[in-house]
């Protein structure tokens, strides 16, 4: 049986959220934001191990208490300067540190998509484990596209047809992910599918919901507390 692995890049600094903070630890909920992925990869019977990818100069994960996840949760301090790097680093960490080998299933999830539940995790190993080249949750988009000249002024409309919004986990195996990561220029990719998709591989898109949204700007944090406080009182 192969096995499945999450691994959770934060180490990024959140810019656009324009707080000094990086966003992963803005309270939500009560809790810090990463704390919510966290919950709910460990929370999946399915996944064995969770990893935790931080900076190497992060000094706000000890500032909490993560012992309710006991040694299912990893933490290690080797970041990188992209996304890809941070998820190259880790799957090198994860190489050396549990028994996995390159058929093994790891589901990468951002730190700053808190709204994940334990279903759709479920799901998209239900789906997925089959599959010849994984995938990712996606979502069909839903607005019309426009394309905007540098003075915000719309230069044409972009047909949707076709076209979903990538989300997170992504789940491939993880001696493919492993390869595509060495191999492409990390400073262009913003997801992993990209990565694979540059092999000449096509990711299975599994149909998600809007509430397993990106949180990116101040107004996304409220939206995501509604979404968790609905949960929790149900
Ligand atoms: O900035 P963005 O929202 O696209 O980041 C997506 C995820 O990648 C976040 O969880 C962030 O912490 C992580 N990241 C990382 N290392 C970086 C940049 C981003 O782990 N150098």
């Amino acid at each position: 049986m192969p096995r499945f692995i999450a691994l959770i890049p934060a180490a990024g600094s959140g810019a656009r959220m324009g707080n000094q903070l990086p966003k992963q630890y803005l309270s939500l909920a009560g809790k810090p934001m990463i704390y919510h992925a966290v919950h709910t990869l460990c929370s999946s019977s399915h996944i064995s191990s969770v990893f935790v990818i931080l900076a190497p100069d992060d000094h706000e994960w000890l500032r909490y208490d993560w012992s309710s996840f006991s040694d299912k949760l990893v933490v290690r301090y080797c970041g990188g300067a992209t996304r890809a790097d941070s998820v190259l680093n880790g799957l090198k960490a994860m190489q050396s540190e549990v028994s996995i080998c390159n058929d093994d299933w790891v589901l990468v999830h951002d730190a700053a998509r808190p709204c994940l539940s334990v279903a759709q995790v479920d799901q998209l190993i239900d789906v997925l484990t089959p599959d010849e080249v994984g995938g990712l949750l996606a979502i069909p988009v839903a607005d019309t596209l426009k394309r905007a000249d540098p003075n915000h002024r719309a230069m044409g409309t972009a047909s949707r047809e076709g076209l979903w919004q990538a989300q997170t986990p992504q789940m491939f195996r993880l001696g493919v992910l492993m390869d595509a990561l060495n191999k492409v220029d990390s400073t262009r990719i913003t997801d992993d599918a990209s990565a694979i998709e540059a092999l000449g591989l096509y990711p299975r898109l599994v149909l998600s919901d809007a509430y397993n949204f990106k949180v990116t700007y101040p107004q996304d944090l409220a939206l995501a507390e509604l979404i968790l406080q609905k949960r929790e009182t149900r």
